[in-house]
Order: structure tokens, then sequence, then C-alpha cells
């Protein structure tokens, strides 16, 4: 099979935020717990944290780290994780099942994130509580000093405020599971009332109101439009979440899933204009797409596990063991917000350790990286430039999700700073190689090429403790410049990173 893809220097889309490669930690099963926070590993810091985990952390490059949930923010005391860790109460989190020892809190979490070196982007509880504890974790965390929150926070050993800039309003609020669900319109309220708060504080903060946790909620889209009609004078985001699934066994079926993706964002793109120009509104609101992945290997066998397993503390959840397949699909995922850039401008991977995430430790051993590892690290350290518009001529597919599926599904950025253009490219067909000719115009000389792959002959190839390289990339041949045309051919089901040197 044959592609013909042109571009052109002028063909820019939007500049990428480079917080669209954020992460995702919640206090859930053993992401903390055993992941992050592990006092007697062999690799553990003066504070507990697993040296080895950070190392995995910051070779991914994840600009910014939304804590601490997710559901578990729902029922949180953010006061329970302060002080001395010796007096901290232990509690049931409602939305787990599980018991919480509060041994890590915001001091902890903070020191990690400044090792993994990675920006803290948390969240308040609007389920069980409100805009009082909202404001308060606000001052604990960003005065100087001289205020009751401030100087506790002194107190408990950090002298500096952390000055975190994102700020979720609560989790999920439109889900029937979220403990303190609401109504779009008690929510919006209770969202733009705590936002006007926040923003009394500090007119500069952040601010990102929930979204749908799916576009198959049945209040999608009505719950965007119901919440922004309240909020989008306080707010800069609106979250949404979306995770993947192949419980059918169909790879073209679930490879055209980020087709799916693309429409949820347009049409949040259009309920934001459209409450914009109803508002008649001067600011503008983007997308924080904070929470997304692969979630389907273990979902629902955790699910019945948790109704008979007590109270239990970190207990091992929603772990998903990623295949090669899964590759794919987090390739077509991060295309699909490189092409939206323009919207998306914050973006986590849900989750980062052992729950859902791409990298995996064992208590007391090794950590290592899943499978999907590869494709979020690629596009975080050199997904980050003006995303390009790219025209693809390839054959296409039907699919039910979507008609027109391109086999080749593909990004492009150009960062100009570093003379570069790098492509992420992702081959949906299972026989054909694709044979790409691409005519790069307006960039000046194209120097030099190199060509990155993932393939394994197994969809089903998963990376383990004891065989932790068996999907991992490789540098290969055959990738060819003339003049400023490309020749590059990408295996059947594949992902390549081709990367040009100006
Ligand atoms: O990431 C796992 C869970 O998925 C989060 O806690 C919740 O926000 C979502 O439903």
């Amino acid at each position: 099979m044959r592609a013909r893809v042109t571009t052109h220097a002028r063909f820019a889309i939007a500049e990428i935020d480079k917080r669209v490669y954020g992460s995702f930690l919640e206090h859930l099963g053993r992401a903390v717990y055993t992941g992050i926070y592990e006092p007697g590993h062999p690799t553990a810091d003066k504070n507990g944290m697993r040296r080895d985990v950070i190392d995995l952390v910051r070779d991914l490059d994840t600009p910014v780290c939304r804590y601490p949930g997710g559901n578990f923010v729902s029922a949180y005391n953010w006061e329970d994780g302060i002080g001395p860790q010796s007096e901290r109460p232990t509690r049931l989190d409602l939305a787990w099942h599980t018991s919480e020892s509060n041994q890590v809190g915001i001091h902890e979490f903070a020191e990690w994130a400044k090792s993994a070196n990675t920006e803290m982007m948390l969240a308040v509880n609007l389920g069980s509580r409100g805009l009082d504890s909202a404001r308060n974790f606000v001052e604990y965390v960003n005065h100087p000093g001289g205020s009751y929150w401030s100087d506790l926070r002194k107190k408990n050993g950090r002298n500096d405020p952390w000055d975190v800039r994102l700020w979720c309003l609560g989790n999920e609020m439109d889900g029937p599971w979220q403990v303190g669900h609401k109504s779009a319109a008690e929510y919006g309220h209770l969202a733009n009332e705590t936002a006007k708060a926040m923003r009394a504080f500090d007119d500069k903060l952040e601010l990102i109101v929930c979204g749908s946790s799916h576009s198959e909620m049945p209040s999608f889209p009505q719950w965007e439009a119901t919440v922004l009609e309240q909020s989008y004078e306080q707010v800069d985001y609106i979250s949404l979440h979306m995770y993947f699934e192949n419980y059918e066994k169909n790879t073209a079926e679930y490879l055209a899933l980020s087709e799916k993706l693309d429409r949820y964002i347009g049409t949040v793109g259009g309920v934001i204009d459209y409450v914009k120009a109803k508002k008649r509104a001067k600011n503008d609101v983007k997308i924080s797409f904070d929470e997304w992945n692969v979630w389907y290997h273990e979902r629902k066998q955790d699910t019945e596990r948790m109704k008979e397993w007590g109270w239990p503390h970190a207990p091992a959840l929603l772990e998903d063991i990623y295949n090669f397949e899964d590759v794919l699909q987090v390739g077509c995922i991060l295309n699909t917000f490189i092409r939206r850039s323009d919207l998306v401008h914050i973006a986590c991977i849900a989750q980062l350790v052992n729950v859902i995430a791409p990298i995996m430790t064992a208590p007391g051993g090794a950590a290592w990286k899943q499978t999907i590892y590869y494709p979020f690290q690629f596009a975080s350290r050199h997904g980050r430039g003006t995303a390009l518009r790219l025209d693809v001529d390839c054959a296409t597919y039907n699919a039910d999700v979507a008609s027109n599926v391109s086999y080749l599904d593909i990004a492009g950025v150009h960062d100009a700073d570093a003379g570069t253009l790098t492509f992420f490219a992702i081959n949906r067909h299972g026989e054909e190689p694709i044979e790409i000719s691409m005519a790069l115009e307006g960039f000046g000389t194209a120097k030099s090429v190199e060509h990155t792959l993932i393939k394994h002959d197994d969809l089903d190839a998963k990376n383990t403790e004891d065989n932790p390289d068996n999907v991992k990339p490789e540098a290969v041949s055959g990738a060819r410049l003339d003049g400023n045309s490309l020749s590059v051919t990408v295996p059947a089901y594949s992902y390549s990173m081709i990367r040009i040197q100006l």
C-alpha cells in the first residue's frame, strides 16, 4: 500500500502546549504505596520515595502530574495528609473500598514531583466537601505566610509556598459513581462559586472545570453546556476523560477509536464556542483531557473483586498489563492530541505507576517499562513545537465507530528552534506495509533522517518483570531523503517515529 503525505512550514495548527504530555497519580491501588512510595525499598530516598521509579518518570519526561485523584478526591480530606506521619489518620476510601493511611500527602507529593521533574496539578474535593476546604487548601499550598493555613504549612516543614498554578474543580462530577455526584446545574453553580473564591485569592490560577467522564454519558454534551453557562468566565479549561477498550478483540475497531476521540474533542470545542458566543465572553476556554488511556485488561475482574475484599490498604488494583496492540492505540491517541493542539492544552495519561500505567513495580523489587511507555515517551520528548497539518492520501476502511479511517495515522511536529521535523506514524493495516512518500515544503534543506520502529509479530506481546524488553523500540534503516522528499516504509501493524534534521 502507498500513501502520499504533503506538509508545509506554513501549515501550522498550533504551538503544542507541553502539558499535553501530562500524567496522573491517584491514591488508588499501588499507584502511591509501593508505586512511588516504599520506605523499605532498596532504592528509597530520604523521603521513602523509590528512586528507580523517579528515574523512569524523569525519562518519560512528563511536565505535569495531576494528584490526588480521580474518584478518590471526592471524599478526601487534604488535611489528613499533613503533619507528622505517625499522627495521620487512617480513613476508609469510599471510591475504591480501601484503607488510606495518609502516609503520603501534599508535602510528600510535592517533594516527589520536584525529584521527578514534573509540575503539580492539584484537584480539590467538590464531592463530599466544597468551597471552604478548597480555599483553605489553596491558601495552605500557595500563600507565602502570615495566615492560619500558610503558617501551618511552615510549621509542618515547608517554608516557601509551592505556587501551584493548575487546579481541578473536582473530578467526574457527572458520574453517578462519584461521591457527592451532582446535577450539571448544581455542579456548575458550585464550581463557579469555588472558582470565584480561588480567584479572589489569586486571579492568575488556571482552573479546570469538570466536563464529561466520557462521550457515552447520557448527559453529554448538555453537561458541558450547562456547566459552562454557569462558570465560563471563571475557568480556563474544561476537563474530558476517555478510556479505550478492546473487549471484542477486534484490532481494526479498536484502532479506529481515536476517531471517536477526535469527534468528542470537536463536539466540546463546539460547545465552548456556543457558550462563549451566548455569554459574549472575552476569555477563551480550552480542553484539559486529564484522564485517558487503555483500560480494560483487568477492569471487569477488579470490579468483581472490590465487592468482596473488605478495606485493604494499597491492594493491586487496575493493574492492566499492556501489549503491543496498545502501543498502536496510545500512538493514535497522542497523534489525535497533537492534531487537536489548538483545543487540547493539557492531557494526562491515566495513570503513571502500577494503576493503568506505563510504569510497573514489584514491591521490594524491580520497576520496569510497560509497552505503552515508549509511544508516550517519544511524543513527550520529541512532540514539542508546532503541530503541522498534513495532507494524507491513503487507503481507508470503514469501522462501526467511524467511516473512512485511514490505514495510516500520522501526526507531524516542527521544532523550529531545534531544526527538526518529527512524524509519529501508526500503520493500522494488519498485513500490508505502507510505503510513504512525503513532500516537505518550506522547511529549508532536510539533512538527515532517523527512523525508530516499534514492531512485534504478536499483538498480545507484553513486557513483564521477567521479560521487560519483549516490546521495545529499535533504530531501523531504509528511510531516504531525496531533496525535500522523504520515502519511508512502515511495516504492517507498527509504530514509527521519523525524525528529520533540517
Ligand atoms: O483512573 C481511574 C479512575 O477513572 C479515576 O479515579 C476516575 O476519575 C475515572 O473514572
